[in-house]
């Protein structure tokens, strides 16, 4: 099968970029898939529709090397203090390859005045794109319900897991409706020049996602609310590097003020089907977590 794809999928062996790419493939779509080592992506590599395409961001000819021919790119970086100058460079590379329509995963309340640096930076990237005259969709997703899967291990041994957020009620959100999102606002048109908050379907704390979790596994899950220097600490431990670790605390200190709370309807406007909720997640999730041990 011959395929010429003009879509450009970056970060594609990631969290979101898996689920998107899988439903690229259920749609038939061919698209390019940039990724630092096509050896290590060959999950990737056995989509039929997947061209692979070796580009790092740290290396602007490798960028422009993967943009030759697209029309249009979907861009996620991981967030690290190079995430803003990997997708600004990005966004030049795209420029001059004559790339139409970027769509930028970025981050709920992206703000270049926010004091978290992850917001802060999504949304120097945003003004940048905007800037730049490429047309833009930005999808703002709220706190990943697929995060829970790093507290995994104190989950299956401690029964409990850690935040620095009290009782504050966020419309945590999962990756699977971002990527539904994602492959919608990739695919189809009306989306040009537009914006999208990703949330679940209902607020809840991390005390209320324990108890779902409990009644899910069938034994007692604990969420253990700390302090962000505890919380600082505990990132650092697991081998966060200092720029992360601190980023995360400042998203929890942002969470805890109820910054995070609202719903939006973004999901089920462009899916056609509502948000998936947390128990959604929980059951689909459990084995993972260590169901009924
Ligand atoms: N976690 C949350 O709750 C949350 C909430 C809202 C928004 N976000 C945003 O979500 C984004 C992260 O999404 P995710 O969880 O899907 O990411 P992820 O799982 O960390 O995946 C990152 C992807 O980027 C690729 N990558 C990393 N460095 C690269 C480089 N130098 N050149 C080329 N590719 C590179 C990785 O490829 P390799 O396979 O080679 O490593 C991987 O495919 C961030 O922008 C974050 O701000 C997160």
């Amino acid at each position: 099968m011959s395929l010429s794809p003009n879509i450009l999928i970056t970060g594609a062996t990631g969290t979101i970029g898996k689920e998107l790419t899988k439903h690229l493939a259920e749609k038939n779509v061919p698209f390019r898939a940039m990724v630092r080592s096509i050896d290590a992506a060959k999950e990737l590599a056995r989509l039929p529709q997947a061209e692979l395409i070796e580009g790092n961001f740290d290396n602007v000819a490798s960028v422009e090397n993967t943009l030759i021919g697209i029309e249009k790119a979907f861009l996620l970086t991981n967030s690290s203090e190079n995430a803003e100058i990997q997708q600004i460079n990005f966004v030049k590379a795209a420029k001059k390859a004559g790339v139409k329509h970027i769509v930028k995963l970025s981050q709920w309340a992206a703000d270049v005045h926010s004091p978290v640096r992850f917001l802060k930076y999504h949304a120097v990237v945003e003004n940048f794109i905007k800037e730049s005259g490429i047309e833009y969709t930005f999808l703002r997703p709220n706190l990943f319900m697929q995060g829970l899967l790093g507290f995994r291990e104190t989950i299956i041994k401690q029964n409990q897991f850690f935040g620095a957020v009290g009782d504050s009620q966020i419309s945590i959100v999962d990756i699977r409706d971002i990527a539904e999102v994602a492959v919608v606002s990739m695919t189809e048109g009306g989306h040009k020049n537009k914006f999208y908050n990703i949330t679940g379907p209902e607020s809840i704390s991390h005390y209320e996602m324990a108890e779902m979790l409990s009644s899910e596994l069938g034994r007692q899950i604990t969420f253990v609310d700390v302090t962000s220097e505890m919380l600082q600490n505990m990132l650092l431990g697991v081998g966060f590097p200092e720029w992360q670790a601190k980023g995360l605390v400042e998203d929890y200190a942002h969470y805890k003020l109820g910054e995070a709370s609202e719903i939006s309807p973004d999901v089920e406007k462009l899916t056609g089907k509502p948000a998936r909720n947390f128990a959604d997640f929980a059951k689909d999730h459990a084995e993972l977590f260590g169901v009924k041990i």
